[in-house]
């Protein structure tokens, strides 16, 4: 089967898109500015450390965010249609889906496991009872869930944490959605577990032709899954490009910094992980200029005072003013090297003198 990859007509594109949400301090911009573009039947990982605004964002796009205190503005079109400003109920559990961050606050606890999976199915695609029953035996099945049919009368109480995960991937499959959001699918199972769902979501994905959003902390699942990666920090796009293009040619401080502080599933135990300094920005009153300076160690003045404009070099686009690879990334260490601080203050080692 083919699908439709015109550049012309992707699933899902944000412009500018932002999410604050009205607090006692003031505003707080969770997602500030973010334009990013989804084609068809691809992947995107989004990274980033916790509070980067990943959940935000995606709940805004699927329109899942309690509407009292979020403000939400940009412009965010599935399939050319405009999202913000509408009701989205009419794509939610047809054409786009999520598998939520925490499986257990997420099921119902006092409904049958089987008639969550069902619900959706007769309610969206028509289906008689013994018509989804059957469909949703079949997607446990496909889902590594033993024991279907004895499953569909268990509560969720009555199940592992990792089969409780399989059942909210089933419901979000058995609408054959055109978007799947998931958002850290694995981070509660362990590892063995951890590679069998996001093999079944990526063999799906590809059977199914769907987009896929996938949301994790670890660059190194991103590195293995996505077709492209998007790294967040406070809310702002920090870095995107092609996955084989982001780690060739990887230019955001920020995203090498999160590389390397974070274990790999591939990482031996013992490897030496290398934490990023300080603490994610204040999202309601964010630092002037980069808000990754404070704990940069590229930091120079300019990037104290000027908030860094998006460079763009075909696919692959950052927001910093001294990228790593070049010169002048190269010199803005050296400088901070040399002086034993960046320009925010951030102390690092100093560079031995040569002899
Ligand atoms: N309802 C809300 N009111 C105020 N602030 C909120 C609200 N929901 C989220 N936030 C804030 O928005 C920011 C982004 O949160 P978000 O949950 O998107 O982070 P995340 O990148 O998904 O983190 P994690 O990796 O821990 O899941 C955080 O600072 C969070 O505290
Ligand atoms: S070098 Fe400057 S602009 Fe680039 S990430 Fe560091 S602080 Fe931000
Ligand atoms: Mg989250």
């Amino acid at each position: 089967m083919t699908y439709p990859t015109d550049e012309e007509h992707p699933l899902l594109v944000l412009e500018d898109y932002r999410i604050g949400f009205n607090t006692e301090r003031g505003l707080a911009k969770a997602v500030d500015g973010v334009s990013l573009t989804l084609k068809r039947g691809q992947t995107l990982g989004i990274v980033g450390e916790s509070g980067s605004g990943k959940t935000v964002l995606n709940r805004g796009v699927i329109g899942l965010l309690a509407a009292r205190n979020t403000v939400e503005s940009g412009s965010a079109k599935f399939e050319g249609e405009e999202l913000v400003g509408e009701n989205r109920q009419a794509f939610w559990g047809t054409k786009m889906a999520m598998i939520f961050q925490d499986p257990m606050t997420s099921l119902n606890p006092v409904m049958k496991v089987g008639n969550q999976v069902m619900e959706p199915l007769r309610q969206h695609q028509k289906l008689s009872k013994s018509e989804a029953k059957k469909r949703v035996a079949d997607i446990f099945t496909l889902v590594g869930i033993p024991e279907p049919i004895k499953r569909l009368d268990q509560y969720p109480h009555e199940l592992s944490g990792g089969m409780r995960q399989r059942v909210m991937i089933s419901i979000a499959l058995a609408i054959e959605p055109d978007l799947l959001i998931a958002d850290e699918p694995t981070t509660s199972l362990d590892v063995t577990v951890q590679k069998y769902i996001l093999d079944l979501l990526t063999r799906v994905q590809k059977e199914q032709g769907m987009s896929m959003v996938l949301i994790t902390h670890d660059l190194g699942v991103a590195r293995g899954r996505a077709d492209e990666i998007l790294v967040m920090y406070g809310g702002r796009v920090m870095e995107h490009a092609p996955t084989e293009d982001l780690f060739e040619k990887m230019s955001h401080p920020y995203t090498s910094a999160l590389f390397s502080s974070i274990p790999h599933l591939h990482h031996k135990k013992h490897t030496r992980l290398t934490p990023i300094p300080g603490t994610p920005p204040d999202i309601v009153e964010p630092p002037t200029g980069c808000r990754f300076a404070p704990r940069c160690t590229y930091a120079q003045e300019i990037c104290l005072l000027e908030s860094p404009p998006m460079t763009q070099e075909g696919n692959h686009r950052y927001a910093c003013f001294f990228p790593i690879g070049i010169q002048q990334g190269q010199e803005a260490l050296t400088t901070n090297q040399q002086r034993g601080h960046t320009a925010s203050g951030l102390q690092i080692q100093k560079k031995a003198e040569a002899i």
